[in-house]
């Protein structure tokens, strides 16, 4: 990047089925928004035209649909057109990028709760991430259980992986704290438990506290 671009700022959400990332990504836009940010909100797998079509390849159908290697392998090619085409643009211009979901949500999902273990995750990684991580990644943390209740009452088409069972799910919910633990210095965990405005209000403090200019300039 040249030295006077300007360069936006990269927030990542994650966390397990129905933590409630989607509503708290509003909420964080809005206020963002309000101290005059251009904010990008966008989502994994998906995010750019071809990524969404890989998104209903993913996302639909039986749990065993694919092997470990090729969900793994498509979770990355979405995200590859996704970083490609949407994020590395919005950032390039200056804006705050919020994703609903990104490649921590591999580690969890593929690397370390799936079968395929974290170095074919990490290789993908590095081939298709390299340097653009997120510069912030919240980690909203619910008991499996309700996680689950929150989010199976959608009815939708998409439920593959939250029909792989509560076992995997509470798998998942480790690794995201294991790679909280890891790095400390990109990572939040906040808990997602209570009322909508009171995880805001978590959210929030933490940007206060690490980054406050995105709030107040
Ligand atoms: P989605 O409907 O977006 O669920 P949520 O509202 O919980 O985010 O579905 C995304 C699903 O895809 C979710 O169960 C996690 C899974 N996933 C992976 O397994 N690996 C990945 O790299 C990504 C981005 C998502």
């Amino acid at each position: 990047m040249t030295p006077n671009a300007p360069s936006g700022f990269f927030i990542s959400f994650e966390g397990g089925d129905g933590a409630g990332k989607s509503t708290q990504i509003q909420v964080l836009a809005k206020t963002l928004r309000k101290a005059g940010r251009e904010v990008v909100l966008t989502r994994e797998p998906g995010g750019s035209p071809g990524a969404e079509a890989i998104r209903k390849l993913l996302l639909e159908g039986s749990a065993d649909k694919w092997s470990p290697l090729t969900e793994a392998l498509l979770m990355y090619a979405s995200r590859a057109d996704h970083l490609e085409r949407t994020i590395i643009p919005a950032l390039a211009r200056g804006a705050v990028v919020i994703t609903d979901r990104f490649a921590d949500s591999s580690m969890a999902y593929q690397g370390l709760a799936g079968e395929l273990g974290e170095d074919a995750v990490s290789t993908l990684y590095t081939l298709v991430v390299g340097a653009q991580a997120p510069d912030l990644t919240f980690i909203l943390d619910l008991p499996v259980d309700e996680g689950l209740k929150r989010s199976g009452s959608t009815g939708d088409a998409e439920q593959r992986f939250e029909s792989k069972g509560t076992a995997y799910q509470e798998k998942v919910r480790q690794a995201f704290l294991e790679i909280a633990k890891r790095e400390p210095e990109r990572c939040a965990v906040v808990s997602a438990e209570g009322e909508i405005m009171d995880v805001a209000a978590r959210i929030s403090a933490v940007i206060q506290t690490r980054y406050p200019t995105l709030l107040n300039r």
